[in-house]
């Protein structure tokens, strides 16, 4: 099985068409992305201080988009961490399979929309850190 580290994830540029009448930004699964998308869900209304995140998952690849307001996450492979800030609705966040995710500094009226690689199973998740690093480690 290929081995996913923090290298495999990255910030990606969506498309944008700019318009004096608003612009538009649109994702296409296996082009723009390197998955099919087959679920959608976003977070909202998150209160100031709020942490998300806090999981891992085995297999799901996500691409994360701030599409409103800004956050951050701090992506980690077991090896190495790394914080990234997202604040523009046409940049995603490209997080593979085998990363533990925590989000925080959620600014007011922040959104963020999730594209997902599969539907939710409960199965998918490392939802102990300990548990997360002994298979990320091994
Ligand atoms: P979770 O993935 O832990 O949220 P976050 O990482 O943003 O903190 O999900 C929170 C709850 O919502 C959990 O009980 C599972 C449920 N859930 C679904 O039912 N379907 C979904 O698609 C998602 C993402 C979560």
């Amino acid at each position: 099985m290929k081995k996913f580290t923090l290298d495999s994830c990255c910030v990606i540029e969506l498309p944008k068409v700019t318009d004096i009448r608003g612009n538009l930004t649109f994702v296409e699964g296996g082009r723009h992305i390197p998955f099919d998308i087959k679920r959608t869900y976003y977070l909202y209304d998150v209160p100031g201080g709020a942490e998300r995140g806090g999981h891992a998952h085995k297999e799901l690849h996500q691409l994360i988009i701030a599409i409103s307001g800004a956050f951050d996450i701090v992506l980690d492979d077991g090896r190495a961490k790394k914080r990234f800030h997202l604040n523009k609705s046409y940049f995603g966040l490209y997080v593979c399979p085998m990363i533990w995710r925590e989000m925080d500094n959620f600014s007011s009226g922040a959104v963020c929309l999730v594209l997902a690689s599969n539907y939710y199973d409960e199965s998918d998740y490392y939802r102990k850190y300990d548990d997360f690093i002994a298979a990320a480690t091994t």
